[in-house]
């Protein structure tokens, strides 16, 4: 009897003693074990006469319980011990700034684009979109610049080492001009399109990239004059700069697929950049060389052309300086247009 609440006794400090989960299971078995004392006791108890062995085994069995109980406790305060532990380890700062998904944006660049394909959409024109690899014969010769021609100096090209369909060297195209040729021999006038997209030239400084922006626009009828082109142009820079103060001048000039040419220079007549001529696009009335090449007859057909880089009109808007910022990446000069 004694014996038995010195075991229980001697249980409950072996279990208070450890706190780890194994080392508790040891001790289990010190008393619950196959050759434990408890087990010892139970073993004895063959020997004994029968009235005897019931009522020890009986008081055996309390104490066998008695030291479970003790146990399963013992196992519960480990547990909980080490999920505190695991907590207090684990906390987390709720004062902390967040993490955000970082949310990309659309490049100034590429906004501009946008808006030109609005604009350019609301009075009817078609967008249309083509190579950046191109043939010799789209980038320069359907469009009145044959080789040798001293004009092809003017742009100096990105060559592929691969022949195009016309034997010749493909470059990168230096203008979006080759999809005035692409676009109107597959379509019927009245032809009326833009094609915005990417351009290169062996060029690189404050306002030249590599790679740069031109929209191209093309509008081919009957009837086309070169006031539609001043009208037409004129319109979408007010509707691009969201302002009637600037005024617009044609500036003769020579690209071998227009006749006349012209270069397009506008002026702000209020803001930051008021009083200063800046030139924005090259135009003109397209070349009836160029008119037979996209397979129409020049005496019938007759229009206009331009070609307007895109970075230009996106520095003008948001009063950027150099050219080379659209194409560095950094993203705290890229996320003030977001
Ligand atoms: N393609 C010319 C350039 O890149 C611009 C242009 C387009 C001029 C259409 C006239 C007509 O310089």
């Amino acid at each position: 009897m004694e014996r038995l609440e010195q075991l229980i006794e001697e249980a409950r400090a072996a279990f208070a003693a450890v706190d780890q989960p194994a080392a508790l299971e040891n001790e289990k078995a010190r008393f619950l074990g196959k050759s434990g004392s408890i087990t010892g006791l139970l073993k004895g108890l063959g020997k004994l006469a029968p009235q005897e062995k019931r009522v020890q085994g009986a008081r055996i069995n309390a104490a066998k319980e008695a030291i479970e109980r003790l146990l399963a406790e013992r196992r519960a305060q480990i547990a909980e011990a080490e999920l505190n532990a695991r907590l207090a380890q684990e906390s987390i700062d709720v004062t902390l700034p967040g993490r955000k998904r970082g949310a990309g944006g659309i490049h100034p660049v590429i906004r501009t684009w946008m808006r030109v394909e609005k604009i350019f959409g609301s009075i009817g024109f078609d967008v249309a979109d083509g190579p950046e690899i191109e043939t010799d014969w789209f980038n320069f010769t359907a469009l009145n610049n044959p080789p040798n021609h001293p004009a092809r100096s003017m742009q100096d090209t990105f060559y592929v080492d691969i022949n195009g369909t016309d034997g010749l060297p493909l470059n990168l195209r230096t203008h979006t001009s080759p999809m005035q040729v692409r676009y109107a021999r597959v379509h019927r006038p009245p032809i009326k399109v833009i094609a915005p997209g990417r351009t290169y030239r062996v060029d690189s400084d404050a306002t030249h990239s590599p790679m740069f922006h031109q929209v191209e626009g093309l509008w081919i009828d009957e009837d086309v004059s070169f006031a539609d082109l001043k009208g037409v142009y004129t319109d979408f820079l007010r509707r691009f700069f969201e302002s009637d103060d600037l005024q617009v001048r044609f500036r003769p000039s020579f690209f071998p697929f227009t006749e006349p040419s012209a270069e397009i220079d506008m002026m702000f007549t209020s803001g930051p950049n008021k009083g200063k001529w800046l030139e924005i696009s090259g135009a003109g009335q397209v070349h009836p060389t160029v008119v037979r090449n996209f397979g129409l007859d020049p005496e019938q057909y007759i229009g206009f052309a331009f070609g307007s880089g895109l970075e230009r009109l996106t520095m003008l808007r948001y009063g950027v300086d150099d050219l080379r910022l659209f194409f560095e990446g950094d993203l705290r000069f890229l996320s003030q247009f977001n």
